[in-house]
């Protein structure tokens, strides 16, 4: 077997748990990213964790010439993964330009590129944020979706219009997955989420409060008409969303399908409030926090129908939540020890 499957985006949070298991399942990942998100040791960690060599090319995924050198020096690409992209919902709004250059010319850039090399397979990382506020939850993959609140989201919305277009001749074959809430962290503890700055998302908020980097955890808003006022997301376990990467992949390179998309979640719906008391409980922790007022443009309830991807391609999630949020301290508490964070 040991295909060669280029990973954009490899060395960030996602990317790296899905490098571990495709190395597990036998294909041969090649990475590349431009280290805006993550570090170079990040890397490292990946090396020792797969035991082997991993192909690491330093550039950016908007330059179609660094990507032709990597496809030209690499050969027999069977497949590319393209994780590359920003994703700070507030930072797309103060800055949406710096977000459609690197999200949108950066999937064109590679489609371009997979074209000119024959490549035929290629795996978008989308997001429930396309969305918007659902109809009704669990949300299906037929849901209409929404005007985008934010730049960030505007750039899932084009680059899936633009992938399906790129397919209809047939050259591409894609897939957009369209991921929950991933938190947590390879169980080793060697990688995980690194938020550059301060934490915008839930779980490497509520780590690093514990860990006293940064001030107590905020709860915005148990007003919500939920099961407890607070929130409701599918918080779905990073390495199960990284087999997903590989089910996807074998399903793919054997589809006749142009193109097709997948919730990736749980389809279960786990308030914040839950969250934090079972983060609290199996770590047996006390997360600092406060309740303060709602923040600007979140969604009251947003929780995946998983059935899809389970029926087609045969994943479903395995790890249950107390587990993400082990692994997800683990690592918080590893990177302390080290003085990385
Ligand atoms: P991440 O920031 O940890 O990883 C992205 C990686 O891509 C980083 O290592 C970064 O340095 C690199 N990168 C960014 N722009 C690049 C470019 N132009 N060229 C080369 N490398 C570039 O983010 P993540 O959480 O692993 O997210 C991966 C993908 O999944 C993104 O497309 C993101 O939008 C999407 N997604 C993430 C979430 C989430 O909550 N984490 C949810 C839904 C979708
Ligand atoms: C989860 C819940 C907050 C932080 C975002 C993007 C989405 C996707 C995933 C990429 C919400 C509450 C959070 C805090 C809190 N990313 N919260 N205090 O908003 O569901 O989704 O990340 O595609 O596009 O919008 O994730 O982790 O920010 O928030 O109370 O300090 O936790 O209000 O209810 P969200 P999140």
């Amino acid at each position: 077997m040991n295909k060669k499957i280029l990973v954009t985006g490899g060395a960030g949070y996602i990317g790296s748990h899905t490098v571990v298991e495709l190395v597990q399942a036998g294909y041969k990942p090649v990475i590349v990213d431009n280290f805006s998100n993550t570090k170079p040791w990040m890397v490292q960690r990946l090396i020792e964790l797969v035991n082997t060599d991993l192909r690491v090319y330093e550039g950016d995924c908007v330059d179609v010439d660094f990507l032709k050198s990597v496809f030209d020096k690499e050969k027999e690409i069977h497949g590319v993964i393209h994780f590359a992209a920003l994703k700070a919902v507030g930072e797309s709004v103060a800055e949406p330009l710096l977000y459609y250059r690197n999200n949108v010319c950066g999937m064109i850039s590679v489609l371009e590129t997979m074209r000119m090399f024959e490549v035929k397979n290629l795996i978008f990382s989308s997001s429930a944020t396309v969305y918007g506020v659902p109809d009704k939850c669990p949300i299906t993959e037929d849901q209409p979706r929404k005007s985008p609140s934010s730049p960030y989201g505007a750039t899932k919305v084009m680059c899936e219009d633009i992938i399906k277009d790129s397919t209809r001749g047939g050259c591409i074959k894609a897939v957009s997955l369209r991921y929950f809430n991933p938190i947590g962290a390879h169980d080793s503890g060697n990688i995980g989420e690194l938020p550059v700055g301060v934490p915008n998302n839930l779980l490497p908020y509520i780590t690093q409060a514990v860990a006293k980097k940064i001030p107590p955890l905020k709860i915005f808003g148990t007003d919500y008409n939920t099961k407890d006022g607070s929130c409701v997301r599918d918080f779905i376990h990073v390495v199960d969303l990284a087999k997903a990467h590989v089910s996807t992949l074998d399903y793919l390179i054997k589809s006749k399908e142009n193109y097709d998309i997948f919730n990736v979640g749980t389809g279960k719906g786990t308030s914040v409030l839950e969250l934090i008391d079972i983060f609290e409980k199996v770590n047996n922790v006390v997360i600092p926090r406060e309740v303060t007022a709602r923040r600007e443009g979140d969604i009251r309830e947003c929780y995946a129908d998983a059935q899809k991807i389970k029926s087609k391609i045969g994943w479903e999630s395995c790890k249950s939540i107390e587990q993400a949020l082990e692994d997800a301290w683990r690592w918080q508490a590893k990177l302390t020890e080290i003085g990385k964070s």
